[in-house]
C-alpha cells in the first residue's frame, strides 16, 4: 500500500536470496514484471496484485488498474520452488499464453489467486496436472468459458473455489462432486443454467459425507432453474446463500429451516411463491441480510422476523405481500442501536471472499462489502400493505433508510419521526397517507433523500433547515392539498391560518406561550403578598426587615465614601484633572437607602 506511481519493481530484489516473504500489492508499480524474481528460490509468498478495484453496479465486475503492471511470459516462475502463495491477480497476463503450464510447476502452490488478470483462454485439459494440493482457486473476473477446464476439479483438497465473472454456461459439472472440501464456491455472474435440483446431483459424490464445511455459496446471476431441494438441510454449515438473479421458483422448502447457521440469505430477483414462512424468524436466528425483493411470495409480513436479533437488511420489496406492518417491526434489536462507529472496515483491497449485497440506496442499487456491516436497511416497497405505518417503527433509531412506497398505507406520518436520527433516505411515494408533514423532519439532520410524492397529505410544507436542503418539488407532487414552497401551489392567507396549517405542533406551541402568561398572573399576586403581607401585619419581622437594610445601607455608604476619598486624593496626585462630577452618583446613592425609613 505505497505508491509508487507507476515505476518498475526493481531488478535487484531478485537479489535478495533468502527471502521468504515478497509483498508489493497495492504500492502502484507499473511495467513488466522483472524476471529477476524468478531467482528467489526460497520465496514462499509472492503478492503482485495491485488492489486498483473499482467495482460500480454497472455489475460487470472489472477492476481497473492504475498502471500497466503486466508480464509478458511466466516460464521465470518454475523458479520458485518453494511458492506456497501467489497472487498476481489484477495484473495483466494477457500475453502469458504459457500462464497455465509454468503454475503447473510450481511443486508447492497451495494457493492461486488470479482474478481479473485478463487470462488468455486455456486449454480444457493439461498434458500432465501436477496442480493437485490447490486449497484457493481464485480465476474470477477473466472472461474464460464455457466450460471450466477438468483440472479445476482435480484439485479436491480445494477449500476455496471462486469462478465468479466469467463467461462459463452449461449446467454445473458433475465433476464438483470431487471437491467435498470446499467451504467456499463462487461461481456468480456466468451463464450457468439447468435445474439447481441438479445442482444436488453435481454434488452426489459428497453428499454422503453432507459436504460438511461448504459455508458460502454464491450462485447469483446465472440462468439456473428450479428449485431449492429439501436436501440443502445437508450443507449444515452454511452461513451465506446467494441466488440472486436466477430463474428460481417453487417455495422455500421446510427443511431449510435447519440451516440454522445463515446470516445472509439472498434470494433476491427469482420467481419464488408462496408465503414467507414464519420459521425464518424462528429458526435461522443469526440472520443478518434477508433478501426477498422481487419475487412473487404473498401472503401477511410474519411477525415472528422480528425475533431476529441480528437483522440488518430486510428487503421483501417487489413481491405480492398484502395486510399490515406488524408493530413488532419496531423490535428489531440490531436496528434499535444508534451509536454504531462509521468505520470503514479495509479487509485488504480485494473484493473475493468478503460478503457483498446489493442494496436499493436513495433510489439506486449499491453493492455494498466492506462497509456492509454499517448497512441498517428496510425496504417493503411495492407489495400490497395497508393499514398504518406503525409507530414502533420509530424504536428503529439505527435505521439509515426506509422503503415503504408503493403500497397502500394510510393515516399519517408517526409523530416521533425525528426518533430515527440517522435517517438518510426515507421513501413513502405512492401510498394514500395523509396529514400535516411533520415538523419534528427538521431534526433528522442525515436526512438526503426524501419522496413523499403521491399522497394526500395537506397542509403547508414545513420550511426547516433539513427539508430546505431537499430543495425538490418532485419529493412532494400529487399531494394536492399541499402548499406552500418548493410547491408553486400558494397557502390561503387567512387570519389565524398559520396554526391550521402548519400542523399540531405549531398549534401546541402556541398554546403553551398562552399558558404560560396565564399562570405567570396569579403566581406574581401569590408571590407579592407572601412577602408584603406578612411584612405589613408582623411588626417584629417588619422591624428586623427594615433594619436589615438600614445596617446593610449604612455599610455601603462607608465603604463608598471611603473608596472615594481614596480615589479623589490619587486624582489630585496625578494633577488634579478631577472626573465628571456625576460618576459616583452612577456608582451608588447611598443616601436613599436608609430614606425609606421614613417613607414607611
Ligand atoms: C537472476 O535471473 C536473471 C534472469 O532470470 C539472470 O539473468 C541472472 O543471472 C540471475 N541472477 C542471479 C544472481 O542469479
Ligand atoms: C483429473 O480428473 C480427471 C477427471 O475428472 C481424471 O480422469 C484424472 O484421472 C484426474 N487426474 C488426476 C491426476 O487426478
Ligand atoms: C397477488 O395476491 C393476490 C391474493 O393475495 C392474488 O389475487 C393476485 O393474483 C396476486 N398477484 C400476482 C401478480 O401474483
Ligand atoms: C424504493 O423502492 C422502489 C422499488 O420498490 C424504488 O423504485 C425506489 O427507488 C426506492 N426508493 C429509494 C429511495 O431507494
Ligand atoms: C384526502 O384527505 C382529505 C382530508 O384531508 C379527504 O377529505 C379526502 O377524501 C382524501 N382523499 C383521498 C383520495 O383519500
Ligand atoms: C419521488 O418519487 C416520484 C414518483 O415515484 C418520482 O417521480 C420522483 O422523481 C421522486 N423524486 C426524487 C427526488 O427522487
Amino acid at each position: 500500500m505505497n505508491y509508487f506511481r507507476g515505476r518498475v519493481i526493481p531488478k535487484f530484489i531478485g537479489s535478495l536470496k533468502n527471502l521468504r516473504y515478497l509483498n508489493l500489492s497495492g504500492s502502484g508499480f507499473g511495467g513488466r514484471v522483472p524476471h529477476e524474481l524468478g531467482n528467489l528460490s526460497t520465496l514462499s509468498y509472492l503478492d503482485l496484485n495491485p488492489y486498483r478495484v473499482i467495482r460500480s453496479n454497472t455489475n460487470d465486475g472489472t477492476n481497473v488498474p492504475m498502471y500497466d503492471l503486466h508480464v509478458d511470459r511466466l516460464d521465470w516462475l518454475s523458479g520458485l520452488s518453494s511458492l506456497q502463495y501467489l497472487d498476481m491477480g489484477v495484473v495483466n497476463l494477457n500475453t502469458a499464453a504459457d500462464w497455465l503450464l509454468s503454475i503447473n510447476m510450481l511443486p508447492s502452490i497451495l494457493n492461486l489467486h488470479l482474478s481479473s488478470s485478463q487470462l488468455p483462454n486455456i486449454s480444457t485439459s493439461l498434458p500432465h496436472v501436477n496442480l493437485t494440493s490447490l486449497s484457493t482457486l481464485d480465476l474470477s473476473g477473466n472472461r474464460l468459458g464455457p466450460q471450466i477446464p477438468t483440472w479445476v476439479f482435480n484439485n479436491s483438497r480445494l477449500v476455496s473455489l471462486d469462478l465468479g465473472f466469467n463467461d462459463f454456461s452449461y449446467p454445473i459439472p458433475t465433476a464438483m462432486g470431487n471437491l467435498c472440501n470446499l467451504q467456499t464456491l463462487n461461481l456468480q455472474l456466468n451463464h450457468f443454467n439447468g435445474e439447481i435440483n441438479k445442482f444436488e446431483e453435481s454434488f452426489k459424490g459428497c453428499i454422503k459425507r453432507d459436504l460438511k464445511s461448504l459455508n458460502t455459496l454464491i450462485l447469483d446471476n446465472n440462468g439456473l432453474s428450479g428449485g431449492i431441494p429439501s436436501s440443502i438441510s445437508h450443507l449444515s454449515q452454511l452461513t451465506s446463500l446467494h441466488l440472486k438473479n436466477n430463474k428460481l421458483s417453487g417455495e422455500l422448502p421446510s427443511s431449510m429451516m435447519n440451516c440454522t447457521g445463515l446470516k445472509t440469505l439472498d434470494l433476491g430477483e427469482n420467481g419464488f411463491s408462496g408465503k414467507i414462512p414464519k420459521w425464518i424468524g424462528e429458526r435461522l436466528s443469526f440472520l443478518k441480510f434477508l433478501i426477498l425483493r422481487s419475487n412473487k411470495f404473498h401472503g401477511g409480513l410474519p411477525p415472528h422476523l422480528s425475533l431476529l436479533d441480528e437483522l440488518q437488511v430486510l428487503d421483501l420489496s417487489q413481491n405480492n405481500l398484502s395486510g399490515t406492518i406488524p408493530e413488532s417491526f419496531g423490535n428489531f434489536s440490531a436496528m434499535r442501536v444508534a451509536n454504531m462507529t462509521n468505520v470503514i472496515i479495509y479487509s485488504g483491497g480485494r473484493l473475493s471472499g468478503v460478503e457483498s449485497i446489493w442494496v436499493f440506496w436513495k433510489g439506486f442499487l449499491y453493492e455494498y462489502s466492506r462497509t456492509l456491516s454499517l448497512v441498517i436497511n428496510i425496504n417493503l416497497s411495492g407489495n400490497d400493505l395497508h393499514g398504518e405505518i406503525p409507530k414502533e417503527i420509530t424504536h428503529l433509531v439505527g435505521l439509515q433508510s426506509l422503503n415503504l412506497s408503493r403500497n397502500r398505507l394510510i393515516g399519517t406520518i408517526p409523530e416521533d419521526i425525528n426518533d430515527l436520527q440517522r435517517i438518510e433516505s426515507l421513501d413513502l411515494s405512492w401510498n394514500q397517507l395523509s396529514g400535516a408533514i411533520p415538523h419534528s423532519f427538521s431534526y433528522l439532520t442525515f436526512l438526503s433523500h426524501l419522496n413523499l410524492s403521491h399522497n394526500n397529505f395537506s397542509g403547508r410544507i414545513p420550511s426547516s433547515n433539513q427539508l430546505d436542503t431537499i430543495n425538490d418539488s418532485s419529493i412532494y407532487m400529487g399531494n394536492p392539498l399541499l402548499c406552500g414552497p418548493p410547491l408553486l401551489n400558494q397557502c390561503p392567507r387567512v387570519p389565524n391560518s398559520q396554526s391550521l396549517f402548519d400542523g399540531d405542533k405549531e398549534a401546541k406551541d402556541e398554546l403553551e406561550i398562552q399558558l404560560f402568561f396565564i399562570s405567570m398572573g396569579p403566581g406574581f399576586v401569590v408571590g407579592f403578598w407572601v412577602v408584603c403581607g406578612i411584612l405589613l401585619f408582623k411588626r417584629s419581622w417588619r422591624v428586623a426587615y427594615y433594619n436589615f437594610f438600614d445596617d446593610m445601607g449604612d455599610r455601603l455608604y462607608v465603604a463608598v465614601a471611603r473608596r472615594l476619598a481614596k480615589f479623589k486624593k490619587n486624582k489630585g496626585l496625578q494633577g488634579n484633572r478631577g472626573l465628571p462630577s456625576s460618576t459616583p452618583k452612577h456608582v451608588l446613592h447611598p443616601r436613599a437607602l436608609p430614606g425609606h425609613k421614613s417613607s414607611l
